[in-house]
């Protein structure tokens, strides 16, 4: 329904077509794949009190976790082009994501602290 509207409401976005997404390495998202393309992005939001201010982090819903997964095996990113996960489907339906100036859009090694997981390279990006 939103992406109609979104379609009716841009006629650039008519002639543009969902993009074959590469869902990258595959396995079980961490939950219901139509759950997730229609809620994801109100699980990951630092507002959410649960991703930071409880201190949940590398949970179920973490952003190193989606990238992970979602990377592709050809570039090792969830971005890059209209074919990679994030990327692809935020430009059909234009949506832009800052996450990435931040966090890694690469999956990356990860190790169990008091803290959860972190990245064992101490840098964000
Ligand atoms: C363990 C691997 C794994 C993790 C972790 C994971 N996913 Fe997934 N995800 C998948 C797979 C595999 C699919 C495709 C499942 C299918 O189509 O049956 C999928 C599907 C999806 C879809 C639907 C795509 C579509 O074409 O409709 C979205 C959106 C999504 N994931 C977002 C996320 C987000 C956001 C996160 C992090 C909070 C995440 N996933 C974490 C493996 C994962
Ligand atoms: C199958 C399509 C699809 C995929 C794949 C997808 N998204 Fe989204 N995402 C959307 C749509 C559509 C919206 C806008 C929803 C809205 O406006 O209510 C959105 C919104 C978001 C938002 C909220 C943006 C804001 O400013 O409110 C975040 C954060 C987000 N996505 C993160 C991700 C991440 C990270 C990935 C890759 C792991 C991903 N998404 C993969 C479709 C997708
Ligand atoms: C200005 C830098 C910055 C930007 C931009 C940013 N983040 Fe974060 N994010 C952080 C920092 C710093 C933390 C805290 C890391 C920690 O303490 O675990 C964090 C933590 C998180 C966590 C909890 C840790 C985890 O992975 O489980 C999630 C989820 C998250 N961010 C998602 C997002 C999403 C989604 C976006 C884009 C809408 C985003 N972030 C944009 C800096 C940023």
């Amino acid at each position: 329904m939103m992406l109609l509207v979104l379609t009716l409401a841009n006629p650039l976005m008519a002639a543009v077509s969902m993009p074959e997404l590469d869902i990258g390495q595959g396995g079980h998202c961490v939950d219901d794949p139509r759950f997730m393309r229609l809620n994801h992005m109100k699980l990951m939001l630092h507002q959410r009190d649960e991703t930071v201010h409880q201190g949940i982090r590398g949970g179920k819903y973490s952003l190193a976790g989606c990238v992970e997964c979602h990377a592709s095996k050809k570039n090792h990113s969830v971005l890059g082009t209209n074919q990679n996960f994030c990327q692809g489907c935020h430009v059909y339906a234009a949506v832009k994501i800052d996450c990435f100036e931040c966090h890694s859009s690469e999956p990356r090694k990860m190790q169990e602290t008091g803290l959860g997981l972190v990245p064992v390279a101490g840098r964000l990006k």
